[in-house]
């Protein structure tokens, strides 16, 4: 009994020094907070292990209930245009100023593109955001069916019918964006 107890006391102050000098590596600022370096090798890990762990959940049972039109994917074209352009470009695949700042990359999908992801993946990016980059959530800002419009878009980008595809073609370069003072 008493080794036992030992043994665990032993555990619990190893915890308490591990959590105290995490601690004073925190304050002493040796946890990088600038947006301008490369993620360390296990922040990758962890930040992609669980997306892929969450997607693998919650996307099994997600069908796209949007009909696979000209119309419908227009409509998510236009949507793309307001909503993610200025962070994943138009069809010149050239970044926008912002873009070029975030410290996990934005994907210029016109050329880094997501079509062998299943729409369900992406409707899911962009319902919910992905942690600790700037993707960001539209869960309250667009409706379901807008973002299944948008996924139905995406997973089509490089193979769109002439009519949608002319369309996009007309999105404005972001390169330019935000336009200098
Ligand atoms: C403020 C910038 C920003 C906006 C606006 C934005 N995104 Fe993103 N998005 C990102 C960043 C940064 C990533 C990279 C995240 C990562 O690598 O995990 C990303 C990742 C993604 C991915 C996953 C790409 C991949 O290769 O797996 C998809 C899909 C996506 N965004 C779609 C969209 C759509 C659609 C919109 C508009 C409704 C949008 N994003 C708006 C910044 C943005």
């Amino acid at each position: 009994m008493k080794s036992i107890l030992s043994f665990l006391g032993g555990i619990i102050f190893t915890l308490v020094v591990l959590a105290g000098l995490g601690y004073l590596a925190v304050k002493a600022g040796m946890v990088p907070a600038n947006a301008d370096g490369k993620p360390a090798a296990l922040e990758s890990w962890v930040a992609n292990t669980a997306l892929q762990a969450a997607l693998a959940r919650d996307t099994k049972e997600l069908r796209n209930p949007i009909q696979p039109s000209e119309e419908n994917l227009i409509s998510g074209v236009h949507l793309y245009a307001e909503n993610c352009a200025i962070c994943h470009g138009a069809s010149d695949a050239k970044p926008s100023k912002l873009a070029k700042g975030f410290y996990i990359e934005a994907p210029q999908l016109a050329k880094d593109g997501v079509e062998d992801d299943p729409e369900a993946a992406s409707f899911w990016k962009v319902k919910h955001g992905i942690r600790f980059t700037a993707m960001p959530s539209f869960t309250t800002t667009l409706q379901d069916e807008e973002i299944w419009k948008l996924a139905m878009f995406l997973r089509q980008m490089d193979k769109l019918p002439p009519a949608v595809d002319a369309e996009w073609k007309k999105v404005p370069s972001v390169a330019a964006t935000p336009a200098p003072n």
